[in-house]
């Protein structure tokens, strides 16, 4: 595991913007594997404003996302389609059936799933995989206990999660108690994974994942089974390391 250690979650997001270009210009149709929430955004805007000062293409390029919100439409503001176009997608040339994120409004959510995992495989695996990691260690929307060999399937989200994403929302009670993920055997799969990790709430999970023993409690241990991880942290997350 490599540990890059930047100042800020500016500096962050640059470090991790600059990897993820110089991989798009190497290989213009590599397939993406995305994130949502705060950790991914500053990474996001980079990508926009490269793709608008230096023309970096994705018309070839394909995503695939790690997780959505079961119950929620797919123009629902909270929900990750809707983030994903928001924040990225609208604001690049990358082509809309290119871009995948599982349908949490599916009528056959296991079927679902099941598709999932099998459009991963058709699109060769992912060759990049985004992640931030949650304050209980969880990775995509794989929460403590999470079998390692899970692959796409549906999760009852843990109390701390709902509440950790209750900013996005109006009310606690809005926050969605199911979504559908990918698994962590489908993320170990990824070819390379980039972890971001900013701030002081993020510190302890940072260093359990970086001390800690591997174990289905803490999800972010599994990546210690992975050849090419890199974590990029800034000096809050990075406060007892
Ligand atoms: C989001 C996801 C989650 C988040 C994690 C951290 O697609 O899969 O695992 O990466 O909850 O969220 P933020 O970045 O908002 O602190």
């Amino acid at each position: 595991m490599k540990l890059i250690r930047t100042e800020n979650y500016t500096e962050m997001s640059l470090e991790a913007g600059k990897i993820i270009v110089d991989k798009i210009r190497t290989n213009p149709s590599l397939t993406l594997g995305l994130a949502t929430g705060s950790s991914p955004k500053g990474v996001y805007d980079y990508l926009i404003q490269d793709h608008e000062e230096n023309e970096t293409t994705y018309k070839q390029v394909k995503s695939v996302n790690l997780d959505e919100y079961i119950g929620l439409s797919t123009e629902d503001p909270n929900s990750y389609h809707y983030f994903m176009n928001q924040t990225l997608f609208k604001h690049l040339d990358i082509n809309d059936n290119q871009t995948h994120i599982p349908n949490g409004a599916a009528s056959d959510l296991e079927q679902e799933c099941l598709r999932y995992e099998q459009l991963i495989k058709e699109l060769g695996g992912i060759d990049l995989q985004l992640l931030g990691i949650g304050q209980n260690g969880h990775i995509g929307f794989n929460e403590p206990g999470t079998p390692f060999t899970s692959t796409t399937h549906i999760v009852t989200l843990a109390q701390n999660t709902r509440e950790a994403n209750s900013r996005f929302f109006n009310s606690l009670e809005e926050v969605p108690t199911h979504a559908i993920t990918m698994g962590i055997a489908s993320i170990l799969k990824s070819k390379e994974i980039l972890l971001l990790v900013s701030g002081e709430r993020k510190a302890e999970a940072l260093y359990k994942f970086v001390n800690g023993e591997i174990s289905e409690e803490f999800p972010a241990s599994a990546l210690k089974y992975h050849s090419n991880v890199t974590v990029i942290a800034d000096r809050d997350a990075l406060k007892y390391i």
